[in-house]
């Protein structure tokens, strides 16, 4: 395990001994904990050779993730494969501003009946899933452009038992919903963000590895977002809220946007655990 963690470390592979554990638990599908209990049990020669290539994915910077199959977000296992991006830690903030809102009673009060909630371009589920098990008679969508994502995320569903509140639909943006009269007490999203001529210049494990269609956000990276807000009311429930994750340096044309719409009463930004401006929220107006 030391030479394996020296290697990676030589490799610049972030995290290197908990990479090496990783990999060698995945390997022999055993917890990390299992592994200190057997560690001085020699390797079979096809767990050798196993290891040695879960290793070179990793050092040609294939995303752990990836390799594992697994990401944890709001302490909840998903599945994960490359047609999804592997959530993020800043994305949880969604889920505990959407908590907080109903905790300060501030959804519409049509909510006193059954909740509507959706997560737009879901790609996991990881968003709909979570507040499914926080919100647990709520009625949920999920939707994406993507039918591999959109797999992925019934499947992530199933697994933590909430897929029967949870309708999902693929479309482009509100496309999803032409044929559907639904209007929501909050619509939540983690759109692409990343402006197109910066996406080159990600780490190799994000622009190699991650898809395309759920980082690029077009020019400035403001192309989805722009079209979330500017429709976003009229899918809204009046007092309805609308949440959306994007780059810090977005968030003031966000506000902007916002205001132009003249459809939402308030609005504000909100920090992630870096203290960086990484939300936009707004309500929509009663009348
Ligand atoms: C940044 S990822 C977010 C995934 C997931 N919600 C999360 O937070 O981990 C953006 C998602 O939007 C989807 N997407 C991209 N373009 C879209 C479009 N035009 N309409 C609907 N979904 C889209 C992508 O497939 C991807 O799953």
């Amino acid at each position: 395990m030391n030479v394996t963690t020296e290697f990676l470390k030589q490799k610049e592979i972030e995290s290197s001994r908990l990479c090496s554990e990783v990999l060698l638990s995945h390997q022999l599908k055993k917890s990390r904990v299992e592994l200190y209990l057997e560690f001085d049990r020699p390797l079979r020669s096809d767990e050798i050779s196993g290891f040695r290539s879960l290793i070179k994915r990793r050092i040609n910077r294939e995303p752990l993730q990836y390799i594992t199959g697994h990401q944890e977000f709001w302490s909840l296992d998903f599945l994960v494969n490359p047609a999804v991006l592997v959530p993020r830690p800043e994305t949880e903030i969604l889920v505990e501003e959407a908590l907080r809102l109903k905790q300060d009673n501030l959804l519409p009060d049509s909510a006193s009946g059954q909740l509507t909630i959706l997560d737009l371009g879901t790609g996991s589920g990881a968003i709909a899933v979570s507040l499914a098990k926080e919100f647990e008679s709520a009625a949920l969508w999920a939707s994406d452009i993507s039918a591999e994502a959109l797999a992925v995320a019934r499947e992530n569903a199933e697994h933590h038992t909430v897929s029967e509140r949870i309708t999902f639909c693929q479309g482009d943006l509100w496309q999803a919903f032409d044929n559907s009269p639904v209007t929501f007490d909050m619509i939540i999203s983690n759109p692409p963000y990343i402006p197109a001529d910066t996406f080159d210049t990600l780490p190799a494990e994000v622009c190699s590895y991650e898809p395309r269609i759920a980082l690029d956000g077009h020019e400035k990276g403001m192309h989805f977002i722009e079209r979330i807000i500017t429709q976003g009311g009229d899918y809204l429930k009046p007092g309805g809220w609308l949440l959306i994750e994007m780059d810090p340096g977005q968030t003031e044309q966000a506000l902007e946007l916002i205001d132009a719409t003249q459809s939402f009463r308030s609005k504000a930004r909100l920090m992630d655990y870096r203290k960086k401006y990484r939300m936009v929220k707004a309500q929509k107006n009663n009348g």
